[in-house]
């Protein structure tokens, strides 16, 4: 059992996919353990994004990150953390196949929609910096 971390990034609050995006998460067996609108801390993004603070497109996507509400969500189950990765598809929305989140709902690369955990050990460390008062499983 894996619990990993799902965002809905401020493009898909203002498109409505809040509930497109959990139901996909809930009709795939996956159980939500934490989730939260909230509008995030800079300070709490930079954190988030911290392996790419030499990268090129950061400012850009902390900026983006703090744009509008995101939702925060715990998601629990078998290899959540790979199951929910593939469900959301490839970085580049171009390279996301057809029945991802990505591939369905976005084009581009900076407003992609989603964030979830690369791996179990990003998923420990995004999990206690997003729900600092824990998930209710
Ligand atoms: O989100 P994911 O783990 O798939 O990708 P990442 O390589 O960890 O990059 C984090 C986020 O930065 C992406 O989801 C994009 O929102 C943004 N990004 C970007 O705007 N331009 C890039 N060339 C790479 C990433
Ligand atoms: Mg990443």
């Amino acid at each position: 059992m894996e619990t990993t971390l799902v965002l809905i990034k401020p493009g898909g609050v203002n498109r409505n996919l809040i509930g497109e995006i959990t139901r996909r998460v809930e009709a795939r067996g996956l159980k939500v353990v934490g989730l939260k609108l909230i509008n995030a801390p800079r300070e709490t993004v930079e954190e988030h994004y911290a392996e790419h603070r030499e990268r090129p497109f950061f400012n850009d996507v902390v900026t983006y990150l703090t744009s509008g509400p995101i939702v925060a969500m715990a998601v629990q189950g078998t290899n959540a953390v790979k199951a929910i990765r593939a469900m959301m598809g490839a970085t580049n929305p171009l390279d996301a196949t057809p029945g991802t989140v990505r591939g369905d709902f976005a084009l581009t690369i900076d407003d992609n929609l989603t964030h979830s955990s690369s791996d179990p050990d990003a998923a420990a460390r995004e999990l206690g910096l997003w729900f600092p008062e824990g998930t209710v499983a």
